[in-house]
């Protein structure tokens, strides 16, 4: 049998294009998973349970985009509210909280 190497190549291609997009773009977020780390990293002692029930600021819904999200995220100039780092909070953890305050 041959082998259709234009159409693999095509293939190779289109899959090579979509991982670069999505490396440089917001990583799909599973809301399920983020509730479970925004209790875990206890924004919940700040922020409230619910993202808007807290003594810190609402985050619930949040309209800023991910970008700026994550950027607050590992570093929130604040001297109240914690930094957290990769090591700490894996960007993707980061998108499952986004996703699920976006839910919520
Ligand atoms: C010790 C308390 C504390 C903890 C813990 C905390 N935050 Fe915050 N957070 C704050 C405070 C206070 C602000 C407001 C920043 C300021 O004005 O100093 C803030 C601001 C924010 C903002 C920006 C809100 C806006 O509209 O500008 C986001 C988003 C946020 N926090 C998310 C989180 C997430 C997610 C976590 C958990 C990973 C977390 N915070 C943990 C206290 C906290």
């Amino acid at each position: 049998m041959q082998v259709p190497w234009n159409e693999f190549r095509t293939i190779i291609l289109l899959v090579s294009i979509s991982a670069l997009i999505a490396g440089c773009s917001t990583p799909q977020g599973n809301p399920e998973d983020g509730k479970r780390w925004y209790t875990m990293h206890n924004c919940f002692a700040c922020h409230g349970p619910n993202g808007n029930d807290g003594k810190a600021p609402e985050i619930n819904q949040p309209q800023m985009n991910f970008r700026s999200f994550l950027s607050i995220i590992r570093d929130a100039n604040s001297p109240i509210m914690p930094k957290y780092p990769e090591e700490k909070i894996p960007k993707q953890d980061v998108a499952d909280i986004y996703a699920w305050l976006k839910s919520k």
